[in-house]
């Protein structure tokens, strides 16, 4: 499970994250929501001690990032896709991270079965797709073979059937008893994703639940959502 109590970081004048308290629990996909600069990036970033917050604790199963004994084989992360060499396959990037990690080989034909990249598992990365890219880090983060994984806006780039496949890929991996944790600034790429919502709005968590709770009112997920970023209206 991930719990984070009370997080808040500045940077300089620039408050980004104010007060986020959340928890993702196992077997869940949970959704992290907000508009542009909410803090949605920031927020995963101290999750993962990239980031060091001012305030309030982030953990995983009760241990803070850093202190994990094994934290590439508990957390797999895509924060960001530009990280493997332009010269690199994709293939031998993830034997890179692989043997600097202490990963079996094996690994390596597992994931890349998993994300399906098998197609373009032997091309250079710098003649990728986004879409690739995308597919080549999250492979890169199942190395490990986490029981949490941590994504931030994993549909950028994907075309409508990666976005069909990345769905259900999530859903799979919760339904192993496993924990996700995906964020997004667009509410209606999650609607079919996950199960619980954490809001996020202005550097604040404005409202978390199960994604029946946010919707058993009646409006639909774009209306409760609007109503909720611009506080003209609860659902
Ligand atoms: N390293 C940094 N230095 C200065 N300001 C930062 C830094 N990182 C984030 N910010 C600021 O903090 C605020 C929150 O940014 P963050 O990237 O967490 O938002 P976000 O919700 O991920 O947005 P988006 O949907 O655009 O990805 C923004 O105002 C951003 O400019
Ligand atoms: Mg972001």
């Amino acid at each position: 499970m991930i719990e984070a109590v009370g997080l808040a970081k500045r940077f300089g004048p620039v408050e980004a994250v104010s007060d986020v308290t959340f928890t993702a629990g196992a077997g869940r996909v949970t959704g992290l929501v907000g508009p542009n600069g909410a803090g949605k990036s920031t927020t995963l970033r101290m999750l993962l001690g990239l980031v060091t917050p001012d305030a309030g604790t982030a953990t995983f199963g009760g241990t803070p990032y850093r202190e994990l004994l094994a934290p590439g084989s508990t957390v797999g992360a895509v924060l960001d896709i530009a990280a493997a060499h332009p010269a690199s396959t994709a293939r031998g990037h993830l034997a890179t991270v692989a043997a600097l990690a202490g990963h079996a080989r094996v690994r390596i034909d597992q994931v890349i079965d998993t994300v399906d990249l098998r197609s373009f598992a032997d091309r250079r990365v710098k003649g990728f797709s986004t879409g690739m890219r995308q597919r080549l880090a999250l492979a890169t983060a199942l190395l490990g073979d986490p029981a949490v994984l941590v994504l931030d806006e994993p549909s950028n780039g994907l075309d409508p059937a990666g976005i069909v496949w990345l769905r259900t890929f999530v859903r799979d991996f919760a339904a192993s008893g496993r924990t996700v944790l995906v964020s997004s600034h667009v509410l209606t790429d999650l609607e079919h994703s996950v199960d619980d919502l954490v809001l996020i709005d202005r550097g604040r968590t404005t409202w978390t639940g199960s994604l029946a709770e946010f919707t058993a009112h009646g409006t639909t997920l774009e209306q409760a959502f609007l109503a909720l970023t611009t506080k003209e209206l609860t659902p």
